[in-house]
């Protein structure tokens, strides 16, 4: 008999995560009969990712409102997972993440009293205003899960803390690592994209996304005078801000940043777009748990532009740091990186410490043993282990410093 999967994926993160752990199902066809569900919590910012993976959804749910309510939302994916989940009758429920869909989904699977697996699992900030409302959906989905996949050490320890069973967590490395190893090896060019504008001149490119709801309002405000203070001290660089699609989002951003020299907004780019944008850049400014996972793979410093994060691997491996949203606080963050090479230096060594390029795998073969039931859901050499932290630096000679500087951004 087959073992019978959902997996639900609703916005851009989720697709973009969940693409390679539906591959791995379908190329296991012989033991696996997988339903894609798509809620539509976004409408179109995932098109370009569905597209891409060559993910038809067989349900896709059009949830979607202008400027949607949290509540509202909840209500449209729980009715209408739940009318999928009856339909399909899944043995199990896969959901990725911290989202209105994935906790919603995983609600509507609980509700029909269908195991689900919880991919992405045990990531806490332990304060549930931040990130809002994302720290309580993943806490709400663990109560409800069967499986944990946890991508760390850390995030397994978090649910064992909680008194989740060893026994139901593997460690299996975030999946984004997956996607990108898969992909970023693509040729790609920025002919015909939102890129296409910008000059290809000497100038040092900083990526920014923001989008989290706890920092609407005045933070975003100052988050938008801090880049304008950047561009206007540093002459040699060019802000890329590919602009989230939530309207209380582009009303700042829109307002504070149109039309000022170097700092570029575009539409949410497709993810080879953004991929690529992300190898050519110098620094990373960043709200997004997705981003923060993607940049240690190419070496590119972080600022997260948070007060606290619920992925502080890469902080603790000296790749990224927690700046906040103050104006003051972004620009001598932003500054020291731009002008002490050392300092810079210093953020941009180590591997990534989310991830591997194999927890689709380890994903689906823990399914697949639960389904048979077989202990270990996996065994324990097999989950995905923390690279060596990056080495203590030593103090590197001018002359090192100068060669790397000079081959950073052009790699
Ligand atoms: C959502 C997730 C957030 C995740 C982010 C990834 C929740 C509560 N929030 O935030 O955790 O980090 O996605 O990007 O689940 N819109 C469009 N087209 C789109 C997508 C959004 O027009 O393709 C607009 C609509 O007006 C929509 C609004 O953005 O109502 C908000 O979308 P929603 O999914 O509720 O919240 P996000 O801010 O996108
Ligand atoms: N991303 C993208 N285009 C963009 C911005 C981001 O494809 O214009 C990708 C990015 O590479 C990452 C994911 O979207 O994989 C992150 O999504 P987002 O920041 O919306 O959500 P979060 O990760 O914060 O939940």
């Amino acid at each position: 008999m087959k073992c019978r999967v959902i997996a639900v994926l609703g916005t851009r993160p989720e697709a973009i995560k969940l693409a390679l752990v539906i591959d791995e199902l379908r190329r296991r066809s012989d033991e696996f009969e997988t339903a894609v569900v798509h809620t539509g919590q976004h409408r179109t910012m995932l098109d370009h990712a569905l597209k891409l993976f060559k993910i038809k959804p067989d349900f896709d749910l059009d949830v979607m409102r202008p400027n949607q309510t949290l509540s509202s939302l909840t209500g449209r994916v729980l009715d209408t997972v739940e009318n999928a989940c009856h339909r399909f009758e899944p043995n199990i429920v896969l959901v990725q993440g911290d989202t209105t869909t994935a906790f919603a989904s995983a609600l509507a699977a609980y509700y029909c009293k269908i195991a689900v697996g919880h991919i992405e699992a045990g990531l806490r900030s332990w304060d549930i205003y931040n990130p809002f409302p994302e720290e309580a959906n993943r806490r709400l989905v663990s109560v409800m899960t069967e499986i944990h996949f946890a991508p760390t050490a850390l995030s397994r320890d978090n649910l064992i803390a909680e008194g989740i069973p060893s026994a139901k967590i593997v460690v299996t490395g975030n999946t984004v690592v997956d996607t990108l190893r898969a992909l970023s090896k693509l040729p790609h060019s920025w002919e015909n994209t939102p890129l296409a504008d910008i000059p290809q001149d000497n100038c040092r490119l900083v990526l920014v996304t923001s989008h989290r709801r706890e920092s609407w309002g005045s933070d975003k405000e100052n988050m938008c005078l801090a880049l304008k203070d950047l561009v206007r001290k540093h002459k040699d660089i060019r802000v890329i801000y590919p602009v989230h699609m939530n309207p209380n989002v582009r009303s700042t951003v829109n307002a504070l940043l149109q039309d000022t020299e170097r700092i570029h907004l575009t539409e949410p780019l497709g993810y080879l777009d953004f991929v690529s944008l992300l190898q050519r850049s110098f620094l990373v400014l960043t709200d997004s748990g997705g981003i923060q996972e993607e940049a240690p793979t190419f070496r590119k410093p972080v600022l997260v532009l948070r007060k606290v994060t619920e992925r502080p691997e890469a902080s603790q491996f000296g790749m990224a740091r927690i700046i906040g949203m103050s104006r003051e606080g972004i620009v001598s963050e932003a500054d020291r990186l731009l002008t002490d090479t050392e300092a810079y230096l210093d953020m941009s060594e180590g591997e990534n410490p989310y991830g591997d390029g194999h927890g689709s795998e380890r994903i689906v073969e823990a399914v697949s043993r639960w389904f048979r039931k077989k202990t270990p859901l996996l065994e324990a050499d097999k989950e995905f282990k923390l690279p060596p932290r990056p080495q203590l630096r030593r103090r590197k000679t001018d002359v090192e410093v100068g060669a790397r500087a000079a081959a950073v951004g052009k790699e």
